[in-house]
């Protein structure tokens, strides 16, 4: 199944790259890059409630979604080969974070794919957590779930420093502030081995979803609010790997995935645009 569900705030990635036409490269949409730039932006006060108000505004998508709205991330071991092979040998077991995690759809389907990895998840919503908790596969022995966030909270009262070898930031980043992104790096990395790995995809400049924002969703540059109050950010890999560097990450990969999901049921096809990256931490020797 490979569709955008049509609620006016369900502008989420929900297709299956099996289902959908692939590709990778240079912006398609190059020709639209001053289509969304024109709108008069939301009010300071607007966006300040925004702000404050962002975790009840998660807490209340998931309070009316429950555990419906992704679909579960099958993709991630295809797209992402890290997710076996930075270990040295099959016996090692992986480390992992899955940083705003939401109901599990990326964590559960790698737990089940992977007997040997042990995974901290958080979240800003409570409600999240705990559907997370609530779910047959976690098991306290495999996984950790907790409650933060990102921006504010430090991991370490939660994550033993230095203790993880890999990241996944699954459509988090978008949902937050642009001048705050870099207080999640920073707070990551400091429970991220030097050389480890933080494997990221979220929207990328001129998706689809960014281009049906209507005038009065914009926040700023590349920044919309939803309907429902949650916020989204849409990504250049210019802006990402500049983010990355200044917090002593290294670029592996960066780059634009293209996908057309097709929902045959309705005959529509809609063009997506993702960016899909992978970023390493410095050691110490490195960054200096
Ligand atoms: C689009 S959802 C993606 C959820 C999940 N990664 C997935 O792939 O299904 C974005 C998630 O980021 C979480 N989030 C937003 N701001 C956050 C913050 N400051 N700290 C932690 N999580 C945050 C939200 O609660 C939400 O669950």
């Amino acid at each position: 199944m490979a569709l955008l569900a049509s609620e006016n705030n369900k502008d989420v990635e929900l297709s299956d790259p099996d289902q959908t036409k692939a590709n990778r490269g240079t912006h398609p949409n190059c020709e639209l890059q001053n289509s969304c730039s024109d709108h008069a932006v939301v009010s300071a006060f607007k966006q300040m409630k925004l702000e404050r108000e962002a975790q009840k505004n998660w807490d209340l998508f998931y309070k009316r979604n429950t555990t419906n709205f992704f679909k579960d991330r099958h993709w991630t071991t295809r797209e992402f080969e890290e997710l076996h092979a930075c270990r040295k040998s099959e016996k090692e077991q992986l480390v992992l974070l899955e940083a705003g995690c939401g109901v599990g759809n990326c964590l559960f389907p790698l737990l089940e794919n992977d007997l040997n990895i042990f995974v901290y998840a958080c979240d800003f919503s409570p409600r999240a957590v705990e559907f997370v908790k609530q779910n047959p596969v976690y098991c306290a022995e495999r996984c950790c779930a907790f409650q933060c966030d990102l921006t504010t909270d430090d991991l370490r009262d939660n994550v033993p420093e230095s203790s993880v070898d890999v990241v996944t930031l699954i459509f988090v980043l978008s949902a937050i502030h642009p001048d705050k992104m870099k207080q999640v790096l920073e707070n990551i990395s400091k429970v991220l081995k030097p050389g480890g790995i933080i494997l990221f995809r979220d929207y990328g400049l001129h998706d689809h979803a960014m281009l049906r924002f209507k005038p009065g969703n914009k926040l700023g540059n590349n920044f919309y609010v939803r309907q429902d109050g949650t916020r989204s950010y849409f990504f250049s890999k210019e802006f990402l790997a500049e983010l990355f560097e200044e917090t002593g990450f290294q670029s592996v990969i960066n780059e634009y995935v293209l996908r057309e999901t097709v929902n045959k049921k309705e005959g529509l096809s809609v063009p997506r645009v993702f960016l899909q990256s992978k970023f390493t931490k410095l050691g110490h020797s490195q960054s200096s």
